[in-house]
């Protein structure tokens, strides 16, 4: 099939090197002349693992093309993605303007019949919006062609958003129950057949329902996560260990294992805009998502915590003080620094008066610009900021070492270096990477989030040792219980 796919962001990249991969021809489009330029070499602007060599197999095997070109794009697709991007507006809202900007394309270039497919995150009733917008420019031509708009969210995961795409737990197609959404059914089935061979995977419902059920997954992990990071931090105060409670619960098949992960809160370009869109849509509507609301204002707390927890042991002035910080990026195997909990630890170390020497496998040089903007008001303090190439080499003199995000670089704790390198051996995991035992064990102070009983416990362990083995004494009986 002939594909053309608007947009060369993240989501329309990953899109069209897949869909290529898949056998289709892909012209992506974008209007940006130096990007399209870089693509065209070979260069990738973003870190994906696995997409410089589907991108570099299917130009050369003549699948997919990078073009600015608009007319020619749009006449080349009988699908025509939508891909591109919807940043929050001042107030928080979707904006649509590229969306927009990208139908009026199609409709004004368009000269036979096309399926449009909004793979961009969009509010519900956009899809409404899009294709009005097509006829609007098809009669301005005074053309009479075939088209239907067809909702198709993505759900894929930055780090894995490959493997997301080709192995899909569910394809989901809004498509309008008219001539036009029957045809472009059809067509979209076929283009996702390679996915339904052994197990139908497509979700076919109207256009509202499928711009929903995009929000409504996003929001409702970044619930599970709001829900643990709360019950991580009453678990601090209670002395349990929200490790054991996640894996307690999460044998519930009712309620499953995955994104029940306490840390340092959500960050990444999705979730946070995502949860805050759908509460605006919902205000627009008459009505308060409560829920919702919560777990962006618990989210907000929770990328304080790690600051919070040093500051708790050292006080809130850190001059002369040196902090290892491992991991930068929102999550693994990303350059990717929106909304990452790194820059609020960092910026506030900086501005308590401490030095910090971090390190990110990838991100670095995102990370340096994101600082640098979060810091417009206060620039000197970048000059107490150095980033180092191996992690070991941030840990010398480091009175701390925290862990922001949890890269395999880091899985095993480096327990040789931080008893060798550091100030005093003293962790902080963002993300209860490592095993507190084994560090205690090695004499390493540990403070994890929402397991701080093992800490409690060494240090009154340290402080009482006891003096016989803990038995547990038969008491006499009293009385007839
Ligand atoms: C998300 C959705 O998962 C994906 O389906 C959608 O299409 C785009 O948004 P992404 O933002 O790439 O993907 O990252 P994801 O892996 O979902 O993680 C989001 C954030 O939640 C990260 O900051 C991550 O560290 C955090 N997280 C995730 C937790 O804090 N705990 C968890 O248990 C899981």
């Amino acid at each position: 099939m002939n594909v053309t796919i608007v947009g060369t962001g993240y989501v329309g990249l990953v899109t069209g090197a897949c869909l290529a991969e898949l056998g289709n021809h892909v012209f992506c489009l974008d209007l940006d002349q130096d990007k399209v330029a870089m693509l065209q070499r070979g260069v990738i602007p973003i870190y994906e693992p696995g997409l410089q060599e589907l991108v570099d197999r299917n130009v050369e095997e003549g699948r997919l093309t990078f073009s600015s070109d608009v007319e020619a794009s749009i006449a080349f697709g009988d699908v025509q993605f939508i891909a591109v991007g919807t940043p929050p507006d001042e107030d928080g809202d979707a904006d649509l303007r590229h969306v927009f900007a990208a139908a009026r394309a199609i409709g004004r270039h368009m000269e036979r019949s096309k399926v449009i497919v909004q793979k961009s995150t969009v509010p519900v009733g956009t899809g409404e919006l899009v294709s009005a917008v097509v006829r609007e420019e098809l009669e301005a031509r005074d053309k009479e062609i075939e088209y239907a708009v067809v909702s198709n969210p993505e759900f894929l995961k930055e780090g894995c958003a490959i493997d997301d795409f080709m192995h899909p737990d569910r394809i989901i197609l809004g498509v309008g129950d008219d001539l036009p959404g029957r045809r472009a059914l059809l067509m979209m089935r076929q283009l996702y057949l390679p996915f339904n061979r052994n197990h139908e995977r497509t979700r076919v419902m109207d256009v509202r329902s499928a711009e929903l059920a995009k929000y409504a997954a996003n929001a409702m992990l970044a619930t599970r996560i709001s829900f643990m990071n709360e019950l991580a931090n009453l678990a601090d105060r209670l002395g349990a260990d929200i490790e054991l409670v996640r894996q307690g619960i999460g044998a519930d098949p009712r309620i499953g294992y995955s994104f029940l992960y306490a840390g340092t809160g959500y960050g990444g370009s999705c979730f946070p805009k995502d949860v805050e869109a759908l509460c605006r849509t919902a205000q627009a509507q008459g009505q308060r998502l409560q829920v919702l609301e919560a777990v962006q204002a618990v989210n907000q707390v929770q990328k304080h915590v790690l600051l919070d927890k040093v500051f708790a042991h050292f006080g809130p002035n850190l001059r002369g003080r040196s902090f290892a910080v491992y991991g930068l990026a929102f999550k693994p195997d990303t350059d990717d620094m929106r909304e990452a909990p790194s820059r609020v630890l960092v910026a506030g170390l900086l501005r308590a008066g401490a030095s910090v020497v971090a390190h990110d496998p990838v991100a670095q040089e995102q990370a340096a610009r994101a600082l640098a903007q979060d810091l417009a008001d206060a620039p000197h303090l970048l000059e107490r900021l150095s980033y180092v190439a191996k992690p070991a080499d941030a840990l010398r003199e480091a009175d701390a070492l925290v862990l922001v995000t949890e890269w395999k670089h880091y899985r095993s704790p480096p327990l040789a270096a931080m008893k060798k390198l550091m100030r005093s051996p003293l962790v902080f995991d963002g993300r209860n990477l490592w095993d507190p035992h084994q560090l205690a064990t090695a004499g390493v102070t540990y403070v994890g989030v929402g397991r701080n009983n093992h800490a409690q416990l060494r240090a009154a362990e340290k402080a009482q040792p006891p003096a016989q083995p803990l038995a547990f004494k038969k008491k006499p009986r009293v009385g007839n219980g």
